[in-house]
């Protein structure tokens, strides 16, 4: 019973926690010491595995997943120079996600916390993108808004706290990054779309296309109850506005492009500047009404340069600050996980073997 305590004292004091990450299509694994200091991570891309589909495939992704799943542990440890006997306990995301995958890092998670007797720490895979903004900040990081723009996601929360999240407003349809991927395939780009789309932006003119920018209507009586605007997110239109546009109104999205399309960086552009204008246009107005100052914006879609510039400067233009991911550390990654767990950790926030996946 001694050695027990003094074990757990001692590793809780060495503050270096192990995660695990296999929501999407990234196998990924870290250790990170207290929350913000990044010893390693270790990130299995699946891309090239999903690229000829244009989108994920959740069988796919489960098996590459198992394939690499301990060898990320073993260099993630390898790196951090960290024994299993270091760690004060494992992080793993169990939600939300494509429930094949989660359930690949969480078996490996429990096998690893059983074989080292290890506490677990159940991770929400939002928060961690969110958690991810947060590591570099030297100042109280929380309440503030978060915008979470990724393949999977596009949601504003009014976060006060690393676990307490109240949702403000979500997409009624594709997620940002799902459109810049769909919009990407029907351009002829590569997967995944954001990096592409992004690229071929820089020689396209923004204000070449008109394309919607989708706003939440008013309620029919909300001037006479009082009501403000409801605030959300649709891209939907939008892809499809791309595709009519450049392939006429009869088209179909899943055809492959063709191989000619008319000025397609204009079109690239065009299509990246109404995300954008969408994303700040939401987040700075979500940040207004609750009177919060710092407005966090995370996952995938936030690598994106042309909403890290027009965000940052909108927030500055309304007195607020927005605060950003390093690059490295938008798309999925572990150090965001095993970052969110020390603070989960000290929280008390651990579970036993029990511990289940969800994909919502
Ligand atoms: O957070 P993430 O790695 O995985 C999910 O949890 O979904 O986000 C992946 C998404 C993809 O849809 C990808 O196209 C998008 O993020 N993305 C970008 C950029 N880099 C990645 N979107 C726009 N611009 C980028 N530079
Ligand atoms: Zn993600």
């Amino acid at each position: 019973m001694t050695i027990e305590h003094s074990v757990i004292t001692d590793t809780a004091q060495g503050k270096l926690i192990l995660g695990i990450e296999s929501s999407c299509d990234e196998t990924a694994a870290s250790v990170v010491r207290g929350g913000t200091e990044i010893l390693s991570s270790i990130i299995h891309s699946q891309a090239e595995e999903h690229a000829q589909f244009g989108g994920v495939v959740p069988e796919i992704a489960g098996r590459s997943h198992l394939r690499e799943v301990h060898r990320v542990i073993r260099e993630a440890l390898r790196e951090a120079k960290v024994s299993p006997a270091e760690l004060a306990g494992v992080a793993v995301t169990v939600r939300p996600g494509l429930i094949g995958s989660l359930l690949v890092g969480l078996s490996a998670a429990k096998g690893f916390a059983l074989r080292h007797r290890l506490p677990l720490i159940p991770v929400h895979h939002i928060h961690a993108h969110v958690w991810a903004a947060t590591m570099e900040l030297t100042t109280e990081a929380f309440p503030a808004i978060a915008l979470v723009v990724s393949g999977g996601h596009t949601a504003l929360y009014r976060a006060e706290s690393p676990r307490e999240f109240t949702p403000l407003a979500q997409t009624l349809d594709d997620a940002a990054g799902e459109a810049f991927d769909k919009v990407a395939w029907i351009l002829g780009l590569a997967y995944p779309g954001g990096p592409s789309i992004s690229k071929l932006a820089e020689e396209g003119d923004p204000s070449a296309f008109r394309f919607p920018r989708y706003r939440p209507k008013a309620l029919p009586n909300s001037k006479e109850l009082g009501l403000e605007r409801p605030l959300g997110f649709s891209f939907s239109g939008l892809k499809t506005s791309v595709l009519y546009h450049v392939r006429g109104q009869d088209a179909l999205a899943d055809t492959p492009a063709p191989s000619d399309i008319p000025r397609r960086a204009d079109v690239a552009a065009s299509f990246q500047e109404a995300v954008v204008d969408a994303l700040v246009n939401q987040a700075v107005e979500a940040a207004s009404r609750e009177g919060l100052d710092r407005i966090f914006v995370a996952g995938g879609v936030a690598c994106n340069k042309r909403l890290r510039e027009k965000m940052t400067a909108a927030a500055i233009a309304a007195g607020k600050t927005a605060i950003f991911p390093s690059p490295a550390y938008c798309s999925d990654n572990a150090a965001m996980i095993a970052g969110l767990g020390w603070p989960l950790y000290e929280a008390g926030a651990t579970s036993d073997l029990t511990l289940d996946a969800s994909p919502r």
